[in-house]
């Protein structure tokens, strides 16, 4: 097989076959095909599109490039969530307490951020004392004994991915569908879980700008997922705003043990338990997915998800008295508020924009190297819906500097005020399975 025949069948349009898709990632990952060569298909692919064949082996072949995490020694249907990323996203800590409430494992890899504000081993770390490297063996007994444990990436997860993920980054092929929803999927499908449930988001905030974008991703990574194996649903959630309130890493963790403890936050309780609830139907603990919505709701309630998050967070080494008493997370010096210069309605919060005066903050990393100031963040304390006058206050920078003039503009540019009120914005726009 010669790799230049596999370039002209595609850019001619052809269906590649597994073989020749399997001949392409050994190869690249093995760097007997040079970087000129998988540019130019990767090229021919963005412009020809790949079918759902070809998207399953493509991804198939990244999985079998490396280490596949082997999750067969944890009990039970083990269920994963992964978002595609989005601004105040801290629905992991909600979501998997609330999941191990009704007896479903959750092994959770998790990354650190580059970008706006820490990955979720970031947010966690904002407690005292808690680890996210653990032995395989003290991993699978969490999950065995807790229902829920969260490490750092161990292994070497679909390292074509990272290779061909960096070629995609400066030859002009990363938004291709096919090969986004095969990047994403190989990680998660090298992960082990039985079942996975997509947050894919959509909006300002989020890596996919339109709803139909947003859909065609959704259905391209359900597709894989159910080609290869393992049931997946997508949920496709706005992100034309922060989620919730609280953007930063400490106060995140604050945000959402408050929803745990039973404080109505609204879009970011609605989603927890949306995607909850296509966790547990998925594992086959409810039937249908008003069953697993009506119980898990309740657990918000009576304190069992909290508990989860409480027994999860001791046994990862977490000082469990800061979870108790919130005041003891990491806090800034100065809490600094911004305030409007008109009044109207908040019609519109650039999530990336709030992201970004987050990250100027410290929130967040702008290389790899960065440190994270876990006490930084941003409070919103308006939302898209409501009414403001000029000098009220939109947000409050939590820093330890005293000028913040960088994020102050940044904060100002992000929000829209409109005379008229165009009301709130939908949160779910579909479920694909
Ligand atoms: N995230 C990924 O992991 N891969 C992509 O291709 C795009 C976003």
């Amino acid at each position: 097989m010669r790799m230049v025949d596999i370039i002209i069948n595609k850019r001619n349009g052809k269906e590649l076959t597994e073989e020749e898709i399997q001949f392409f990632i050994e190869g690249y990952t093995n760097e007997t095909i040079p970087d000129y060569q998988a540019s130019s298909l990767l090229m021919a692919i963005y412009f020809k599109g790949m079918s759902e064949q070809e998207t399953a082996a493509l991804t198939k072949a990244m999985v079998e490039s490396g280490d596949t995490i082997d999750l067969s020694p944890i009990k039970g249907h083990k269920v994963d969530k992964h978002s595609t990323g989005g601004v105040g996203d801290k629905t992991t800590f909600i979501v998997g307490p609330l999941v191990a409430s009704v007896g479903v494992p959750v092994a959770k890899m998790s990354g650190r951020g580059l970008g706006h504000t820490g990955g979720t081993l970031d947010k966690l770390e904002s407690i005292e004392g808690f680890k996210i490297e653990m032995t395989k063996e003290q991993f699978i007994k969490n999950v065995n004994e807790n229902k829920l444990a969260v490490a750092g990436q161990t292994g070497n997860l679909a390292p074509a991915d990272k290779k061909l993920y960096s070629l995609r980054d400066v030859t002009g092929t990363v938004d291709s569908i096919p090969l986004i929803a095969g990047s994403i999927m190989s990680k998660k499908l090298a992960s082990g879980a039985d079942s996975i449930v997509l947050d894919v988001k959509t909006g300002t905030g989020a890596f996919m700008k339109t709803l139909s974008e947003s859909e065609a991703l959704a259905k391209a990574m359900v597709t894989i997922g159910n080609n290869l194996g393992r049931n997946t649903v997508a949920v496709i959630s706005d992100m034309n705003q922060p989620l919730g309130y609280e953007v930063g890493n400490a106060n995140e963790v604050k945000e959402a043990v408050e929803v745990l403890q039973g404080k109505k936050v609204n879009d970011l309780r609605s989603l927890s338990l949306e995607l909850a609830s296509h966790m547990t139907v998925l594992a086959e603990v409810f039937e249908t997915y008003e069953q697993a919505y009506h119980t898990l709701e309740e657990n918000l309630e009576n304190g069992k998800a909290f508990e989860a998050f409480r027994r999860f967070v001791q046994a990862q080494g977490g000082n469990i008295n800061m979870i108790d008493d919130l005041f003891m997370l990491p806090s800034s010096k100065y809490h600094l508020e911004v305030k409007a210069e008109q009044d109207g309605y908040v019609t519109g919060i650039d999530a990336e924009s709030i992201g970004v005066a987050a990250m100027y903050l410290g929130a967040g990393r702008s290389t790899k190297d960065d440190q994270i100031n876990h006490g930084v963040g941003i409070t919103l304390k308006k939302k898209i819906g409501d009414q403001v006058k000029n000098g009220e206050t939109l947000v409050i920078l939590h820093s330890d500097q005293e000028s913040t003039s960088d994020s102050t503009q940044k904060v100002l540019d992000a929000y829209k005020i409109e005379s008229t009120n165009k009301g709130e914005n939908k949160l779910i726009y579909k479920v694909i399975k």
